[in-house]
């Protein structure tokens, strides 16, 4: 654990950068500054924010900087933080699809680089972050990127990074294919007759309390469970027929990560 707070330094907060910079705060881990463009509501004590890079003080030395803006914005805002930043901090990106290559391209050869990819569930303690590294990095900076990604929820590693288109697919989109089917239950609930409140309750505490009897389930797959609810001949494998007739959801499900994973390959290149 370090002795001194980090000094770090966030570019871009929007959905997903204002999510951590919500953790950040929340847990007091850091002396923040945040770069973006926007006016922003982050008056929180040991927090700043500057428009843009010339605004930040020239004395100004940051252990670490977290890129956190959208990945074609990159290639054009790299280079100034290259001239900026000869201290040579650690460089922590949440970009979809953009490579430590890519950094190393853009912002040096010897750069210190953690690939990182959370998702928004971060923003209330519950989301998954998968940090990737090359083997080169050091314990320090390994440590200090934990620390600072640990408040989003779980943390794993891996300096395997083939597999983050992925981890990206599921993990970094998945709550919106979760959020699609929380919409599609209440709007079903709603067509069953219930009303849109009753309707969105069922379907958030159902989901809710499906993950959590699977999380405190180890012992069972997620198969045995659904059959655990699914009587011969009654309710639930009625339903079950209609999403699982030819492989239905599971089809679609696949086909719809696999289209996520190909659009965080093609991103690398814009
Ligand atoms: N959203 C997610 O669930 C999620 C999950 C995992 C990873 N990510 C990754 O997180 C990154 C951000 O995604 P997001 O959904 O949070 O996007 P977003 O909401 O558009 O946030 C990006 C922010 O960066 C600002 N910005 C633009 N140019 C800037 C600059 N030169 N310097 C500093 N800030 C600048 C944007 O301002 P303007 O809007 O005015 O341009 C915006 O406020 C992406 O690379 C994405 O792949 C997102």
């Amino acid at each position: 654990m370090n002795t001194h707070p980090l000094t770090l330094l966030l570019v871009g907060c929007g959905k997903m950068g204002g999510a951590l910079l919500q953790r950040w705060q929340d847990t007091r881990i850091a002396n923040i500054s945040v770069i973006d463009p926007n006016d922003l509501d982050c008056h929180a004590p040991g927090v700043s924010h500057h428009k843009n890079l010339e605004s930040l003080s020239q004395n100004y030395i940051p252990d670490i900087v977290v890129f956190a803006v959208k990945p074609p914005q990159l290639p054009h805002i790299l280079p100034a933080y290259r001239r900026r930043f000869e201290s040579n901090p650690l460089y922590i990106s949440i970009a979809a699809g953009k490579t430590i290559e890519f950094f190393r391209k853009h912002l040096g050869d010897d750069i210190r680089i953690v690939r990182a990819m959370p998702n928004t569930p971060a923003m209330v303690g519950e989301g998954i972050t998968i940090l990737c590294k090359t083997n080169s990095l050091s314990d320090k900076d390994k440590n200090s990127a934990e620390i600072l990604m640990q408040v989003t929820g779980g943390i794993g590693w891996t300096e395997d990074e083939s597999l983050m288109d992925g981890v990206t697919a599921i993990s970094g989109s998945g709550p919106a294919y979760v959020f699609l089917l929380l919409d599609a239950l209440t709007k079903a609930g709603v067509d069953a007759g219930l009303g849109v409140e009753l309707a969105r309750t069922l379907a958030l505490k159902t989901v809710a309390g499906s993950c959590d009897l699977a999380t405190r389930s180890p012992g069972q797959s997620f198969e045995q469970l659904r059959k655990n609810v699914t009587s011969p001949g009654g309710t639930t494998e009625a339903a079950l027929k209609v999403l699982m007739e030819d492989d239905a959801l599971e089809t679609l499900i696949k086909k719809a990560v696999c289209a996520a994973a190909k659009r965080s390959g093609e991103l690398s290149n814009e």
